[in-house]
């Protein structure tokens, strides 16, 4: 074995010196007596490739196994520091990678990068600034149905999206005026938002959009004022959104009331102009207790009998519902069934 090896080296080292020109056949005749030095140099440059391949494996193995190190980066340049002691961790994972394993909705990174960055604007201290500062429930009935539903709840929590200007046909501003709630506010239009500021409410707000994925994205949002919604365009990088629509931030549901280190949501009311199931879908009900939902069905295709299957589904029963011929509310209304028990 060893002789055929030799000769076969042998072969090259002459080829090569003929070609270059280099004294191989020197090397070869004093390798006997450098063998032991070659051995060692070897083996040292072999250590030290295996240690930092070891290393990069470790790396590699503490990012891509242990959820709770895993990058979370989530659309272009929008990323979540992550402190590891490996320059490997700062390689951008593609949100389809990171899906592959398991990532929380409520990812404590992800509620600090929200607690840190202002995404949740607290209450104002400020008196309302309303535009009709005598009615005191702009809803078109929804805001009854709820307190009926929950025997008048006093200092209860809500969530209301589309929160438009904060005012118009609210179901949330009378629970907050008249009977001491709080709550969050979202709204993902940025014309709608501004105005809502200037309403002065006592309730937290956010100028995003409810995620229709269970995780944070960025979409491109059409603006209609009360008609707005996410447009099915995709929102090009570096790209700025097209006249008429505006690039916002989306975060789940469950993800924002976890920043807010909610768990118990009285009432949720969903008006976001089609995205109603998608946005349902996303929302771990074993793992947040909402009483009271009312959800705007006419612009979900599958209408009015795929939101009460849905929500049936997952134990909530219809308590009311309320139309309009103008299409300004065409809401089930649905009762947690463990509110019933
Ligand atoms: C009250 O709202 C109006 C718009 O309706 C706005 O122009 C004005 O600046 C607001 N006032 C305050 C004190 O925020
Ligand atoms: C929620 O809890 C975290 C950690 O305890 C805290 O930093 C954060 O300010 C809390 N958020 C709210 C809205 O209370
Ligand atoms: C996330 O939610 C799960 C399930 O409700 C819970 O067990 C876990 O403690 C939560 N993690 C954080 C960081 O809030």
């Amino acid at each position: 074995m060893i002789p055929k090896i030799q000769a076969y080296c042998n072969l090259i080292f002459k080829v090569k010196k003929k070609v270059f020109n280099v004294p191989f056949d020197y090397f070869w005749m004093h390798f006997h007596q450098m063998k032991s030095s070659f051995v060692i140099f070897a083996a040292t440059i072999c250590f030290l490739l295996g240690l930092g391949f070891y290393h990069y494996l470790l790396g590699y193995r503490a990012i891509f196994n242990d959820p709770s190190r895993r990058p979370v980066y989530f659309n272009d340049g929008f990323s979540v520091a992550v402190p590891t002691g490996n320059a490997k961790s700062h390689e951008w994972i593609s949100m389809r990678e990171a899906l592959k394993g398991p990532f929380a909705q409520n990812d404590s990174r992800l509620l600090q990068y929200i607690n840190a960055n202002n995404i949740i604007r607290p209450p104002s201290d400020k008196p309302y600034n309303l535009s009709n500062p005598d009615l005191d429930n702009p809803s078109m009935g929804q805001s009854r149905i709820v307190l009926h539903a929950l025997n008048g709840l006093k200092n209860g929590f809500f969530v209301e999206c589309g929160a438009l200007d904060g005012e118009l046909r609210s179901n949330t501003l009378l629970l907050e005026k008249r009977f001491g709630w709080k709550g969050l506010l979202i709204e993902g239009d940025p014309k709608n938002y501004d105005m809502l500021v200037d309403k002065h409410r006592k309730a937290w707000s956010t100028p995003a959009c409810l995620s229709t994925l269970p995780y944070p994205h960025e979409v491109l949002f059409e603006q209609h004022y009360n008609t707005g919604k996410i447009s099915k365009q995709q929102v090009v990088k570096d790209q700025d959104a097209p006249p008429g629509f505006a690039r916002v931030q989306c975060y789940p549901f469950y993800t924002l009331i976890s920043a807010m280190n909610i768990s118990t949501v009285d009432y949720f009311s969903l008006d976001v102009e089609g995205s109603e199931l998608d946005v349902l879908n996303t929302i771990p009900f074993d793992s947040v207790f909402i009483k009271v939902i009312s959800v705007e069905y006419i612009h979900d295709s599958g209408g009015r009998n795929a939101v009460k299957q849905f929500m049936t589904a997952k134990g909530f029963r219809v308590f009311g519902e309320v139309t309009d011929p103008r299409n300004w509310a065409n809401d089930l209304v649905l009762v947690n069934e463990r509110l019933l028990i």
